[in-house]
């Protein structure tokens, strides 16, 4: 078998791409390990920025987006028991859109079955070959068969866990790395979220973020030790714990109901370099992972597709490698400013072990001067809404 772009992994970073070269008419085949219904059974990401936004109409894919999606034009910060608004679009003239990162998958996977672009799921030992020489290819196993695709580039979409920045040589990689000393526990109910915006709160006893996927379905996290187990959280000690955690007229105000999702994420801050290896780029969570506290992660993959989709582009329609030579400082570039930002809102909102009342104070004292500066908001403001690509 024979494509121009062969894309392993089946996330938002795989799916926006593939529909991105379908529609410019350039042939592609999407690789996945696990079926669709796996990957649509996973609750990740819920707040987008313009560029993401912008990406999924470029890909033909947003027309659910725009009517079912909540725009939101600011978002709060609660501490030292008090609520402060951030106001995005008075701050930036831009909004986020809140969208659940499985709505979006869901969208590109039937805009891509109409589209007639092909996708393999539950294809196993998936493997990137030759893409230091001239003929790179993909070999996969289903049903027992070995498949080989021959292609002119092979994209790593396959997220942290996956094989492409596996196959690169170590010593081609710089890597760098934090990982955080708490998770998240998170749960999804059919309630109607606390407040018509986000949450933020930071608390002595750790983090909490109230968000929502719509007016009667609510998505919170809690900040938890990493050696937390899920069966001792029953929905009644996760509330309990929230509440704790929010301004009283919040916690006052919160309408409880059994959830029908609750996970433990573990917190980490990752980044490889470059991008690009020959004929392979990394793209998405395969060369970077960042804290959720930003909500950066899925938008991140969006910018990494729009950089890598203008270098394939040029390739194909012009013959020019300008673009693709410059993918991986272009991405990077984006990415190291989003890792920062993920950085500080993670490390100005949570709870450390070893920084004591002493850590909460300068917290408090952050949080404050943030929310009383007009120059400190707008500096948030422009990171929470997403830098220019
Ligand atoms: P992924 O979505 O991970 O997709 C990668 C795909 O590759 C998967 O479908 C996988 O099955 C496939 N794959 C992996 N290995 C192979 C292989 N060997 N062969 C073939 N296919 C393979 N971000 C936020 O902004 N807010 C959040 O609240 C948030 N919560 C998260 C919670 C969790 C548990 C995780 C893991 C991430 C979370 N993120 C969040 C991050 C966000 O979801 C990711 O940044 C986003 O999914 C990245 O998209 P991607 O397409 O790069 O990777
Ligand atoms: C959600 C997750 C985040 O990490 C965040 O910063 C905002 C919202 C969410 O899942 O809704």
């Amino acid at each position: 078998m024979r494509t121009q772009v062969a894309i392993i992994g089946s996330g938002p970073a795989g799916l926006l791409l593939g529909q991105l070269l379908t529609n410019a008419g350039i042939d592609n085949i999407i690789l996945d390990r696990v079926s669709k219904d796996y990957i649509l059974g996973r609750v990740r990401a819920g707040v987008l920025e313009e560029g993401m936004v912008d990406m999924l109409d470029r890909a033909g894919a947003g027309e659910r987006m725009h009517r079912e999606g909540l725009p939101h034009d600011g978002f709060s910060l609660a501490f030292d028991g008090r609520d402060h608004r951030i106001d995005l679009f008075g701050l930036t003239g831009r909004r986020v859109m809140v969208y659940g990162q499985t709505e979006l998958t869901h969208d590109l996977m039937d805009k891509r079955e109409a589209s007639g672009g092909s996708s393999v799921y539950e294809a196993t030992n998936v493997t990137p070959h030759d893409f230091d020489g001239a003929g790179p290819y993909v070999t996969y196993e289903k049903d027992g068969v070995t498949h080989r695709i021959d292609c002119d580039f092979i994209a790593g979409c396959d997220g942290y866990h996956g094989v492409s920045r596996k196959s690169v040589p170590e010593s081609a990689l710089r890597t760098y790395e934090r990982i955080y000393p708490f998770g998240w526990l998170g749960i999804l109910a059919e309630v109607p979220p606390v407040s018509h915006e986000l949450i933020y709160a930071n608390h002595p006893r750790g983090f909490a973020l109230c968000s929502m996927r719509s007016h009667t379905r609510s998505r919170y996290y809690i900040q938890c030790a990493l050696d937390e187990k899920i069966e001792d959280w029953s929905d009644d000690r996760f509330y309990d714990e929230l509440r704790r955690r929010l301004p009283a007229e919040h916690a006052e105000n919160m309408v409880t109901g059994p959830s029908f999702e609750k996970s433990i994420a573990p917190l980490r801050s990752f980044v490889a370099e470059p991008m690009r290896f020959g004929k392979l780029f990394l793209v998405g969570d395969a060369a970077h992972i960042v804290p959720p506290t930003g909500a950066k992660g899925l938008n991140l993959a969006a910018s990494d597709v729009y950089y890598l989709f203008d270098g394939l582009l040029g390739y194909y329609a012009d013959k020019s490698l300008a673009g693709i030579d410059a993918y991986s400082e272009r991405a990077l570039k984006r990415v190291w400013r989003a890792v920062r930002f993920s950085w500080s809102m993670t490390t100005m909102l949570h709870r450390f072990p070893d920084t004591g009342e002493f850590g909460q104070k300068i917290q408090e004292t952050e949080l404050d001067y943030l929310v009383s500066s007009k120059a400190a908001s707008t500096a948030l403001a422009e990171n929470y809404v997403g830098l220019p690509y």
